[in-house]
């Protein structure tokens, strides 16, 4: 697979499979590229300085859009451990460096625990699931003393739903599987989609996505929101990765941009239903194993009303050790319009275990067994 494309290093150059979309081919491009040689020379990069002025390849398409400054104060910003919206670039949230901390431990300490639905729990009973990082903390610790360890519980963990839990079988959400969305990421998503001109935003589902160097994400369309009228949000954390951002159709070809850590990724409005997939997940350039913001905390004096909080060296040791080799994503959705219910259903969709049997679209390359992806067009 891919073998022109590795040689060459363009897209133009890498062969069409008969039948093959537009989408796919890029997929398969940005899965067996390697950092360091032409392969990445047209991913949109929001970080560069130019990317706004249009030179670098695909810079065309970055357009500067403004936000909505006074919907946010900056105090309020502040308590989310953001800075003020005038100093936020729309194309690329640049993030407070020391407050990733926080999101990155939530991810990994608190929002993986119960009640919170994880890709773990279909192959394990309750009481192994019910401390994933106080099982892992020590083995991820030591890791590089002890290589060829069997892997923790956390670097087996892959997806975690919060608030109404995502169905992957039926793609569904549905009323009488909710339990309470975490309300610092409910804030922080509230603050963002207002200074994006979102007011009211309500954060009542929650994917996050824990990703390997060799996991993918399949080609996919974000639809069973029930009002679609609202944005999507996604917040990445750890490595770098590779973000393709498709049409309406498949056989589009999509538009290549890096996620790093820290930016944060809106989708409304015209974009809310576009493919979009993540082929590529970057290793860290040789030497340095967490990008650079992530490196050192900065002396920040929170707010007392602050929704987040330090995050203690212990706890932080443990969290870089995993973001070594790891990429966290999490996305807030709001399901419903204002005023909506859940459409009644058949009694049996109510009745079928919801975790029995879930599918997740989150691909590991060498990975034994091979889980289901999402059915692309879905
Ligand atoms: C998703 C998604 C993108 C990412 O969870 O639906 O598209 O950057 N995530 O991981
Ligand atoms: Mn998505």
């Amino acid at each position: 697979m891919g073998k022109m494309a590795a040689a060459v290093g363009s897209v133009a150059t890498l062969a069409t499979e008969p039948g093959e979309d537009a989408f796919r081919k890029l997929f398969r491009f940005y899965r067996q590229s390697r950092p360091g040689t032409p392969d990445l020379g047209g991913v949109i990069d929001f970080s560069a300085a130019h990317a706004a002025r249009g030179t670098g390849p695909g810079a065309h398409k970055v357009i500067v859009s403004q936000l909505s400054v006074s919907s946010v104060s900056d105090h309020d910003a502040h308590r989310a451990g953001l800075q003020p919206v005038s100093k936020w670039r729309a194309y690329g949230l640049e993030g407070y460096p020391g407050y990733q901390w926080h999101w990155v431990k939530q991810c990994l300490k608190l929002y993986s625990q119960k009640p919170n639905v994880c890709n773990l729990d279909k192959h394990m009973a309750k009481e192994e699931t019910r401390d994933l990082w106080e099982q892992s903390k020590e083995f991820l610790r030591y890791k590089e003393v002890n290589k060829r360890r069997p892997r923790s519980l956390l670097e087996k963990l892959r997806w975690v739903t919060l608030g109404y839990h995502y169905n992957w079988d039926s793609k569904k959400y549905s009323a009488d599987h909710y339990t309470p969305f975490p309300s610092d990421l409910a804030f922080l998503s509230e603050q963002i989609a207002a200074a994006c001109g979102f007011q009211g935003f309500r954060a009542e589902a929650g994917i996050l996505n824990y990703y390997r160097l060799d996991s993918t994400l399949g080609i996919h369309v974000d639809r069973s929101e029930l009002d679609h009228s609202k944005p999507l949000l996604s917040f990445s954390f750890g490595q770098s990765a590779i973000f393709l951002l498709g049409g309406l159709k498949r056989d589009e070809a999509p538009t290549a941009m890096f996620m790093h850590s820290g930016d944060i990724m809106v989708m409304s409005g015209s974009s809310r239903l576009l493919n979009h997939a993540v082929p590529k997940v970057l290793p860290s350039p040789e030497g340095k194993s967490l990008p650079c913001c992530l490196e050192t905390p900065l002396p920040a004096v929170l707010p007392r009303d602050s929704v987040v909080e330090p995050c203690s060296v212990e706890d932080w040791k443990v969290c870089a050790s995993y973001l070594e080799t790891a990429r966290v994503n999490m996305t807030v959705r709001q399901v419903l319009a204002t005023d909506q219910d859940f459409p009644s259903e058949p009694r049996e969709e109510n009745k079928r275990d919801i975790t029995a049997e879930g599918f997740c679209h989150l691909d590991d390359k060498n990975s034994p067994v091979k889980r289901a992806r999402l059915n692309p067009d879905s």
